[in-house]
């Protein structure tokens, strides 16, 4: 039965894995606040997440970012319509937190509470913003491309006629690193900052992408696998990358690099021109249009093998500058409908949450008391 819409908002709440959010969402359209507390600065010092440390910044966060977000959208606990939180993927002892914390809130208000995957979520995030501006085609099926520090997969999404909810088929993944995990796993060892994205993204616009040529093998399909799949795999430029920087001797500069800035945390990459020299910089310049190339071509190549009416791209690498404007322009090549989130849902962030949830709450979906975290959880 499709429940009675009072106010239309939904809290999301999202901690899967190094940001506590939480956000107000009004008919999974309009974003009421959206607050995002980063733990990027403490997991720096290590280069990556730390799950333990993660769940605890997490405890500290959580009760003041959903006031947060309660008190910038203006509006009171008691006018939300439901409570959505980030069931998986994710870090268990992550998502834990937020679980525990939404499941408490909706008993106590007496509300919905809704599970989200994750990677809908990211999908929602460029739902929301294209239909809003009439970006979204109205036909099905369309193709989503999730890729971010944990997920590399591709989704041919398709409307269910009946309910008005969407249902994915998973048409493509990485079979080792995420697309994001290369961009992070080569940024540190090259030497730069933390997260590596961001980094590589600023300063590969300074290099020569032509100069280093990386090449992608053909992924043999695993047993039980689909004919048609479109995976990724982004270990081997990794190590491609280290080989490279073992014959060029650059060793000693990458270690002159990595000092440098640990030794002043504030400078960005704009500020940090003077630690690379040519070889350095081209050498980012081809990572990133590889990988870039690699995501582009396995995109369109499912695009085409399945007729997807338009192309959905979400995730943290999807604020890439370089991703963004090499699709836009073979997307409409091609006369295909495209679209991205805003910088701002990229990357994790609650009103995704939200935002996904809001079909479902029309469709009187609830979760279970039992309602836990599921660290795999799949989409399709
Ligand atoms: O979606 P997200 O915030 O978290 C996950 O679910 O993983 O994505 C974070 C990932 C990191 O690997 C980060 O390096 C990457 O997104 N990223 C970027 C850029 N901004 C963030 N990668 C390439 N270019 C960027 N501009
Ligand atoms: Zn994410």
């Amino acid at each position: 039965m499709t429940p009675v819409s009072g106010s239309g908002l939904i809290l999301g709440i999202e901690s899967s894995c190094d940001e506590t959010a939480a956000a107000i969402v009004r008919r999974g359209e309009s974003v009421l606040s959206n607050v995002v507390a980063s733990q990027i600065a403490l997991h720096a010092a290590y280069g990556g997440v730390v799950p333990e440390l993660a769940s605890r910044e997490h405890l500290r966060h959580i009760v003041p970012v959903v006031r947060q977000a309660v008190a910038l959208a203006g509006v009171a606990l008691a006018d939300l319509d439901a409570v959505a939180v980030t069931e998986g993927p994710g870090l268990a002892g992550a998502l834990l937190v937020g679980i525990l914390y939404a499941k408490a809130l909706a008993f106590g208000l007496d509300k919905p509470l809704i599970a989200v995957n994750h990677l809908e979520g990211h999908i929602h995030a460029v739902v929301m913003e294209a239909r809003r501006a009439g970006l979204l085609p109205d036909e099905f099926p369309l193709l989503a491309l999730v890729v971010s520090g944990g997920h590399t997969h591709l989704y041919l999404a398709n409307e269910d006629p009946k309910t008005g909810g969407w249902n994915y088929c998973n048409v493509g993944r990485t079979v080792d690193d995420a697309a994001g995990e290369a961009f992070d796993k080569v940024a540190k060892l090259l030497g730069l900052g933390y997260p590596g994205g961001p980094w590589i993204d600023a300063l590969a616009t300074h290099g020569d992408p032509a100069v280093v040529r990386f090449q992608f093998n053909a992924i043999k399909p695993r047993d039980g696998d689909a004919a048609q799949r479109f995976d990724f795999s982004f270990s081997g430029i990794k190590t491609a990358v280290l080989r490279y920087t073992q014959t060029h001797d650059l060793s000693a500069s990458i270690e002159a690099r990595r000092a440098a800035l640990a030794a002043d945390t504030t400078l960005r990459p704009a500020d940090s021109l003077h630690l690379f020299d040519a070889q350095a910089l081209n050498l980012i310049a081809s990572f990133q249009s590889a990988v870039v190339g690699n995501l582009i071509r396995q995109t369109l190549a499912a695009a085409e093998a399945f007729g997807a009416r338009g192309l959905l791209i979400s995730g943290g690498v999807a604020a890439n500058r370089e991703l963004r404007a090499r699709f836009n322009s073979e997307a409409a090549a091609r006369n295909l409908p495209i679209a991205f989130p805003s910088l701002a849902l990229a990357t994790d962030n609650a009103a995704m949450i939200a935002a996904a949830a809001w079909p479902r709450f029309l469709q009187g979906e609830s979760a279970p008391e039992s309602l836990s975290a599921a660290p795999q959880l799949k989409l399709g």
